[in-house]
């Protein structure tokens, strides 16, 4: 048996639950949608959002991963020997994230050197789509791999491998202590610099503005949650595998409360910097708004061109905003391939060290296809059908799982053991109402959108592929997967050595 993997510290724990938590979205997703959703006036269905299931959720994740100690398919199989294809799930979903993720890990990599000497020029837009990414006309079109983009991918892949096989204090650990750091000094010296830019008043005013009337609109409320459950990285494995390697006395509930206010107080100062810069662009065009607010395209457009016209030192400034990208999608990814190497380890019992090798070299391989002309289509659509889809329904399968057909109340009591402040029945009402209902929502409204028009506008071929294919494919292989026997010791013996 390999030596017992833990968190060194405290403060390892939360850095790496937060390093997860801070990605992609809080930087190009959190303030669009507060922009959209009524400014200032979203922070109250976002706040109430937190506290009945993001908060709620993630208190239940940390309580089941620190009571099995192990990664989510032997997590779910414990509770009930039929739920152990659900940790497979989450675990399939991950390695899909984690394959396209890294593209855009790579992209930032390679635009924190473009901004050295504003490589994309006059068009950004340009510049990317047609120099860059050489994108194709669709999703089966792979047109060219391009070496330059690879070449950021494998990085990506190497520092993860780093991290991964290092094991729980020498590498993710290590890997967070350094990352989160540097990521938190360099983001507050982007806000700064974009706070005194011309214009980043009005930016702030038109990102916090509050339009109340919007509390009444359903669709900001499902947006709330939506952005809640994305961005705490709840329902996708992460918490569970990451507080496996609690030590036995973890106050639970005191980090997942920090887990989560440090992971929304990045968001807020994130929206600051974006919305700063976005004034200051709107100022510099004479009034009106960048075409591009959110998602890839704010990234490598909108912000490039924002360099661009920075009034000084351009280049330091690009480079630390990609910065900020890079790092936080790296933390994020860490985490996510760490869900997957820990259910391998768990299922077969296998050696840490080994399976983050094969893992790492097979999905890197994989995600040559994101190198492609093809990429950013196959991201695109991917992406959209595992977050509405994949991610949406494994956790309302996982809280209906746990709240209606399970002890409940054990689990809030091993919260509660050895936690400070104590939750009471309040939780157990998210969990079994609230979170259900608004996953449910969610994903009602989603497949009302999706079978209506088309994704992206992609053929319904396409859609079959690509969206439902891939999560029909996820399914089955996770209950596959669940049918394989236990190799890493069974999970009778562990039931009873826990409850022991
Ligand atoms: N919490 C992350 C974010 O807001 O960007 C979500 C995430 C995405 C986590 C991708 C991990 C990951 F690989």
């Amino acid at each position: 048996m390999e030596k017992k993997q833990q968190w060194g510290s405290r403060l390892g724990f939360i850095l790496a639950a937060v390093g997860s938590a801070i990605g992609l979205g809080n930087i190009w997703r959190f303030p669009y949608m507060v922009y959209e959703n009524g400014g200032g006036a979203f922070l109250i269905p976002y706040f109430v959002a937190l506290l009945t299931a993001g908060i709620p959720i993630m208190i239940m994740e940390f309580s089941l991963g620190h009571k099995s100690r192990a990664g989510a398919p032997r997590t779910f199989s414990l509770l009930n020997k039929k739920w152990e294809w659900l940790g497979w799930w989450q675990t399939g979903i991950s390695a899909v994230i984690a394959v396209y993720y890294v593209a855009i890990i790579g992209w930032s990599f390679s635009y924190m050197f473009f901004s050295l000497n504003g490589a994309w020029g006059d068009e950004p837009a340009s510049f990317f789509l047609n120099d860059f990414l050489r994108l194709t006309s669709g999703p089966f079109k792979m047109g060219t791999v391009q070496f330059g983009i690879l070449f950021t991918i494998v990085i990506a892949w190497t520092l993860n491998f780093l991290a991964s096989y290092g094991g729980v204090q020498k590498g993710l650990e290590r890997a967070n202590k350094l990352l989160m750091p540097v990521l938190i000094v360099v983001l507050l010296i982007v806000v700064v610099r974009a706070l005194s830019l011309p214009g980043a008043v009005h930016g702030l005013e038109i990102l916090f503005k509050p339009d109340f009337s919007q509390i009444m609109n359903p669709s900001v409320w499902v947006a709330a949650y939506g952005q809640i459950f994305f961005s705490l990285s709840i329902a996708f494995a992460i918490m569970i595998t990451y507080s496996s390697y609690l030590p036995k006395k973890s106050d639970i509930i005191n980090n997942a409360f920090m887990t989560a206010f440090l992971n929304c107080g990045f968001s807020i100062l994130a929206g600051i910097a974006i919305f700063s810069i976005i004034g200051y662009l709107q100022h510099q065009a004479g009034g009106s708004l960048p075409d591009n607010m959110a998602g890839v395209f704010l990234a490598f457009v909108t912000l490039p061109s924002a360099v661009t016209q920075l009034p000084a030192l351009n280049g330091l400034i690009g480079v630390l905003l990609f910065m900020t990208l890079s790092f936080a999608g790296l933390s994020s990814f860490i985490s996510i391939n760490e869900v997957v190497v820990r259910s391998i380890v768990d299922k077969f019992g296998a050696n840490r060290r080994k399976v983050s090798v094969w893992y790492n070299l097979i999905a890197g391989t994989i995600s040559i296809v994101f190198a492609t002309g093809a990429g950013l289509h196959i991201l695109d659509i991917v992406d959209h059908y595992i977050n509405s889809y994949g991610i949406v329904f494994s956790g309302l399968i996982q809280v209906v799982l746990v709240g209606w057909f399970y002890d409940l109340k054990s689990v809030r009591d091993h919260a509660n053991l050895t936690s400070d402040f104590k939750v009471g029945a309040w939780w157990d009402l998210m969990i079994r109402f609230v979170t259900p209902a608004v996953l449910g929502v969610n994903s009602i409204l989603n497949l009302i959108t999706d079978l209506r028009v088309n994704y992206g506008g992609y053929s319904t071929l396409v859609q079959i592929v690509l969206g439902w294919g891939l999560i029909a494919v996820l399914i089955i292989a996770a209950v596959a997967a669940a049918r394989f026997k236990w190799q890493g010791g069974d999970t009778a013996s562990l039931t009873q050595s826990n409850e022991a």
